[in-house]
C-alpha cells in the first residue's frame, strides 16, 4: 500500500504528533509499505492530492487534526483515513460535548462547568480542590489543579500563572483524588475490543505533559493492579464510550478512580480519538501486553480504515 502519514501541524501537541507519525511511518516501512510523510501545513490538501495515497494514516493530535477539520477535508477528497470520522471527532475533541454525549448513556463523568477565565479572579467556580482544563487540548496542555494551599482559599490571584492566561474559556471539574487509569479500544473483524487497563503513576504526583513524555517520569503498571471488578468496569466503560461516540479504528478512554469508593469512585475523564503512538505511548504498550506488536497495531488500524 501507499500510505500518507499525516503528522505535525501547528497544535500545541505538534512535537507529540511528530513522534507518533515517525513511529507509524517506520512501522509501515518495516512492513514493506510505501510511505509519504506529510508535515501538515495550509497546503495539505494539495500535497495529499499530489501524493495520491491509497490511505492516509492520521497521526495528528489536537486541532485541527483531531477535531473533524482534517477528517472533513479527507471525506471531501474521497481518500480513506484512519481513526474516527468527522462527527465523532467534533464531539470527542470537546470535553464538554463528550460529557453531553456520554452521561445520558449512564457513563459516569465528573460534574463541572464551563467558566470564563476572567471570572476565576472574582471567585472559585467550585469548592477546592478543582481542575481547570481547556476543552479541546490534549496531553494535559493547559491543565491546572487548583488546591487549597495554592491560594489560601481566595480566588485565583491576578498575577498567578496558569491556563487562564491563554484560554478564555475553561472547563472546571472537581478534582478526583486517587488513581489514574486508561483503556485502549481497537476495532477488528470481530468488532471493537478493549485491550487492558494501565495505571499511570507519575513520580511528581501529577500526570502532566512532562510526566507523559519524559522517560522515567511516570511508571506504567500494565495490566493495572486493581480489583477485577474495577478492571472489568473500566474496560466495559471504554468500550461503551467508543461505541456511543462512534469511534473508529482505535480510541483510548482515560479515568480517575477514587479507590476509597469502589465502583462508585470510577469516572471517565474523556475519550481520545487520536491517541498517542510515540514509543512511551499507552495504546502500543497495551497492544504489546495483548500480544500485538507496534507494527501489528499500525497495520490493524490501517486495515480498518480500508474496510
Ligand atoms: N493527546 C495525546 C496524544 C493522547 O491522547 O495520547
Ligand atoms: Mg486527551
Amino acid at each position: 500500500l501507499h500510505v500518507a502519514v499525516l503528522m505535525g501541524g501547528w497544535a500545541n501537541e505538534r512535537p507529540v504528533s511528530l513522534m507518533s507519525g515517525e513511529g507509524v511511518a517506520e512501522a509501515l516501512e518495516a512492513r514493506g509499505h510505501r510511505v509519504t510523510r506529510i508535515d501538515m501545513d495550509r497546503q495539505v490538501a494539495a500535497r495529499i492530492a499530489q501524493a495520491a495515497p491509497d490511505v492516509v494514516f492520521n497521526a495528528l493530535h489536537g486541532v485541527p487534526g483531531e477535531d473533524g477539520t482534517v477528517q472533513g477535508m479527507l471525506d471531501l477528497m474521497g481518500i480513506p483515513y484512519t481513526h474516527s470520522g468527522l462527527a465523532t471527532s467534533v464531539i470527542a475533541i470537546d470535553k464538554e460535548l463528550t460529557k453531553q454525549a456520554l452521561v445520558p448513556h449512564g457513563i459516569p463523568m465528573p460534574g463541572g462547568r464551563i467558566v470564563e477565565s476572567a471570572s476565576l479572579f472574582e471567585q472559585d467556580p467550585l469548592p477546592r480542590p478543582y481542575v481547570l482544563k481547556p476543552v479541546n487540548e490534549g496531553s494535559s496542555v493547559g491543565v491546572a489543579i487548583v488546591t487549597q494551599e495554592g491560594n489560601h482559599g481566595n480566588p485565583i490571584a491576578r498575577d498567578a500563572k496558569g491556563p487562564w492566561q491563554e484560554f478564555e474559556r475553561l472547563l472546571a471539574e472537581p478534582y478526583i483524588r486517587g488513581r489514574e487509569l486508561t483503556v485502549a479500544v481497537i476495532d477488528g473483524a470481530a468488532g471493537p475490543r478493549a485491550l487492558t487497563v494501565t495505571e499511570l503513576v507519575p513520580k511528581s504526583g501529577f500526570y502532566d505533559f512532562d510526566a507523559k513524555y519524559t522517560d522515567g517520569m511516570t511508571e506504567h503498571v500494565c495490566p493495572a493492579e486493581v480489583p477485577d471488578e474495577i478492571a472489568r468496569l473500566c474496560m466495559d466503560l471504554a468500550l461503551r464510550a467508543h461505541r456511543v461516540l462512534g469511534c473508529r479504528g482505535c480510541s483510548r478512554t482515560d479515568f480517575r478512580w477514587d479507590d476509597e469508593h469502589g465502583e462508585d469512585g470510577l469516572f471517565v475523564l474523556e475519550t481520545n480519538t487520536q491517541p498517542g503512538m510515540t514509543p512511551l505511548s499507552l495504546v502500543p504498550e497495551q497492544a504489546r501486553q495483548c500480544g500485538m506488536s507496534y507494527e501489528d497495531l499500525v497495520e490493524a488500524i490501517v486495515a480498518e480504515a480500508m474496510d
